[in-house]
This record gives structure tokens, C-alpha cells and sequence, in this order.
């Protein structure tokens, strides 16, 4: 039986609820050994806090799609237990050591409908390494490197950035997937221009494939109209199960779209997965560089690594005749970052064409390579992979 795993008696310091929890889970069995999920260590990551219960079962990455039941019926059992609120159960495969230059074949098991990769983004040569394996049970074991793209202010252009990087970090050969992580405010399935609904094969998503990128969004799963009323667990919930039971396959980065501000999204992705760090996205007024050293504070205080500082709407260009205007100042967030010691990684203007070709859901990068503004994002990217490749940031631990 693996360290990790306590039986009730084993670990009296165990909150009563997580107790009562955990020997709840005795009797859901694994059909194939027979074997308890408590028992046989399949169970980890158990945290019970307000009611608010979530735990990993672990399982052989081959056997990882026919456990959906399994998940359901752990899930059920725990909802049941006196005194919890909500109960969320995430499957997660066993880490293998990952084998060197492994690709999307050598990775993804044949014949279970994950579509190929677009001709335009192939294997490229430079790969991620990943961070060592830690004590706590990662969601994404495929995945080498995880980046937040976040700023402490909302509307400062993170969406558009994030996409824009994301294509870029494809259309170099890596392979990409982007993360909407605004559970209320979704804005990947406008500015991928995605309308198909994700399918689901053997209770797992499959994201949907865009510009190069694997992509998913909550925005696909609910509809448009539909109010999005989350409270903080429902959120924590809605995010875990689009890392835990979304389908990325292997992938060099994923890119997550972060929502605004420094609240349980941010502090779910910190704790919940090995993030190699944070980009700040900031527009040079002072108002959101104070929002901006607030997130990059957030992010430091879980020991995140704040990657770099990209100012947006950094200048205005007039569509007309090219001319530039500072209009919220401008180098705000170079100077930020220098006082902060983080490095800047390049700046954006505020231009019409930008916003029109997101709206459209045809990332600049995309539509408009040539473009001056493709070129900063490609040089960001760029940037942001000499980063990721050079150092791969320590892992982050499951807290509880
Ligand atoms: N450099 C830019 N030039 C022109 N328009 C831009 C630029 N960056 C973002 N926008 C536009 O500004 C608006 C807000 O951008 P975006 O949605 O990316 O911000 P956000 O920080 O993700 O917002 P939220 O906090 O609500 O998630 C969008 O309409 C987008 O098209
Ligand atoms: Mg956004």
C-alpha cells in the first residue's frame, strides 16, 4: 500500500469529516481486483473542509476510461456521509516516468477518437521537461508545463493574450491546449470561434480542436444564455473536472485563461496542478499595476513562479494612419516589473484589428501572421518557452 494512504486508524490528526469519508469509501470496490479504493491506495488527496469534500482516486492510466462508474458511484457514497455539502471525485492515472521524446502516438492509446493534430502545428523538436514528481497526486500527469495567463484587474486583455500566445506556442510545432478558467465569464468559445459541443467517449471529454490547439471552455458545456450562478466550491468543482476528466492527451503546455482577480479559480489552479508559473497581463495605468503586483503577490505566495509582465493596450495605433498615442501612459509595466524583479516580456498595442479579429474568432496570430502584433506575440512565446524549457519550476503540492 502506498505511504500516502492512511486507513482510518492509521492517522487520529484526520478532521472527523475526512475520517467519516474515508471509511464511507470502504465499501466501493473496484470491480476488476475486488479490492476497496481505501485498501488497495487508490484513494488520495482526500480533503474535507465546511462540507465541502474532494478526493482523487488513482488509477492505471490504460484502465483510466472504464473507471467513470467507479468515480460516480466514490462520489455518491461520500455525498451521502452526514455533515458534506459536495463531494467531488477526480480520476487521475498513474504518473509514469515520462519517456523521453514521447510523442502524441507513442502517448495516446490507438483507436480510442482522439483526432490528429493539424498538419500546421506538428511535433516540433524542443519539448518541455517536466517537473519532478512531488508527494501530493497531480491532475494532468501528461502535461509538461501548465502557465496561467492572469492579472489582478478584470477586461485587461488576458482572453485575447492567452489565445494569441497559445496559437503561437502551436503554429512553432509545440503541442497546445488552452484552458478557459473563467467559469463566469467564458470567453475562449467567441474568440476560437468554437460552436461544436465537446463529445464525450467513455465518460471523458474530448477537447475541441482549433488554430492547432486543443481547447475547452465551460462555455461549451452550458449554454450561453444560461445564468452562471457558481459558488466558490461549485467553481473549484467546474475547474478540476475540466483538468481531471478532460481528455488533453500528452501536450507541451497548456495555456489557461485565467478570470480576473486573485479568488478561488486562482488559488484552485496554484494548489490543484504543477503550474509552471503565471504571466501577468496588465494595461499600463496605474490603477491596474497596482491589481497586476497583486496577482504577481498571489501567485509568489504559493510559490508559483510569476514568469513576466505583459503590458496590453500598451499604446493606441490608429487604423487609419498608423499613428501612436499613449493613452493610459505608457512603460508602466516595464518599470512595474523592474521594480518587482519579474521580467517584461514585450508589450501590445491597443489596435482596432486586434479586437475585431477576436471578436471574430480569428486569433491576430492566426489571421493576420505578418502582422507587427502576430510578431510580438510569436517573440512572447518564444520567450516563454526559452523560460519553460530552461527551467522547469519545482512541483507544486497538492495542499491538505
Ligand atoms: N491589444 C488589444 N487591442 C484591442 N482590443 C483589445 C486588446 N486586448 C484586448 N482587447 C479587447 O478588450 C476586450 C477585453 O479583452 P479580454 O476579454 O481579452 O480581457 P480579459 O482580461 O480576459 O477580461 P476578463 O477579465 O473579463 O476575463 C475584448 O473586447 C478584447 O477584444
Ligand atoms: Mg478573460
Amino acid at each position: 500500500m502506498p505511504d500516502a494512504v492512511a486507513t482510518p486508524a492509521a492517522d487520529p490528526s484526520e478532521p472527523p469529516l475526512a475520517r467519516a469519508v474515508r471509511a464511507a469509501l470502504r465499501v466501493v470496490h473496484d470491480p476488476e481486483t475486488g479490492q476497496d479504493v481505501v485498501a488497495s491506495g487508490m484513494l488520495q488527496g482526500l480533503s474535507a473542509r465546511d462540507g465541502m469534500v474532494q478526493f482523487t482516486l488513482t488509477v492505471p492510466r490504460e484502465r483510466a476510461r472504464q473507471m467513470e462508474p467507479l468515480r460516480a458511484a466514490a462520489e455518491r457514497v461520500a455525498a451521502a456521509v452526514p455533515g458534506v455539502l459536495s463531494a467531488t471525485c477526480v480520476l487521475t492515472a498513474h504518473r509514469d516516468a515520462p519517456t523521453p521524446g514521447r510523442g502524441r502516438e507513442g502517448g495516446q492509446e490507438a483507436g480510442q477518437g482522439v483526432p490528429p493534430r493539424p498538419a500546421a502545428a506538428p511535433a516540433g523538436p524542443a519539448r518541455f521537461s517536466r517537473p519532478p514528481p512531488g508527494q501530493g497526486q497531480m491532475l494532468l500527469p501528461d502535461v509538461r508545463a501548465i502557465v496561467a495567463i492572469a492579472s489582478g484587474k478584470g477586461g485587461v486583455g488576458k482572453s485575447t493574450t492567452a489565445v494569441n500566445l497559445a496559437v503561437a506556442l502551436a503554429a512553432d510545432g509545440k503541442r497546445v491546449g488552452l484552458l478557459d478558467a473563467d467559469i463566469y465569464g467564458p470567453s475562449l468559445p467567441q474568440m476560437l470561434g468554437l460552436r461544436e459541443r465537446p463529445r464525450a467517449a467513455a465518460g471523458r471529454l474530448e477537447p475541441v480542436e482549433r488554430w492547432g490547439l486543443r481547447a475547452m471552455s465551460i462555455g461549451l458545456l452550458v449554454e450561453p444564455e444560461t445564468a452562471m450562478i457558481w459558488r466558490g466550491p461549485m467553481v473549484m468543482g467546474a475547474l478540476e473536472q475540466m483538468l481531471g476528466q478532460v481528455d488533453w492527451g500528452p501536450l507541451d503546455v497548456l495555456v489557461v485563461d485565467m478570470p480576473p482577480g486573485t479568488g478561488d479559480a486562482q488559488l484552485t489552479m496554484s494548489q490543484r496542478v504543477p503550474l509552471a508559473g503565471a504571466v501577468i497581463v496588465s494595461t499600463p495605468q496605474d490603477v491596474a499595476l497596482i491589481d497586476a503586483r497583486r496577482g504577481v503577490r498571489m501567485f509568489q505566495k504559493v510559490n508559483v513562479p510569476v514568469l513576466g509582465l505583459i503590458e496590453n493596450m500598451s499604446y493606441y495605433c490608429c487604423p487609419q494612419c498608423g499613428h501612436r498615442a499613449d493613452l493610459f501612459g505608457h512603460g508602466g509595466a516595464r518599470a512595474e516589473a523592474e521594480r518587482m524583479g519579474v521580467e517584461f516580456l514585450g508589450e501590445l498595442p491597443l489596435k482596432l484589428e486586434i479586437r475585431q479579429l477576436a471578436d471574430a474568432g480569428t486569433p491576430i496570430v492566426m489571421a493576420r501572421p505578418e502582422s507587427h502584433e502576430a510578431e510580438s506575440y510569436r517573440a512572447i512565446a518564444r520567450r516563454l518557452s526559452a523560460k519553460l524549457t530552461a527551467a522547469p519550476a519545482g512541483p507544486r503540492i497538492i495542499v491538505e
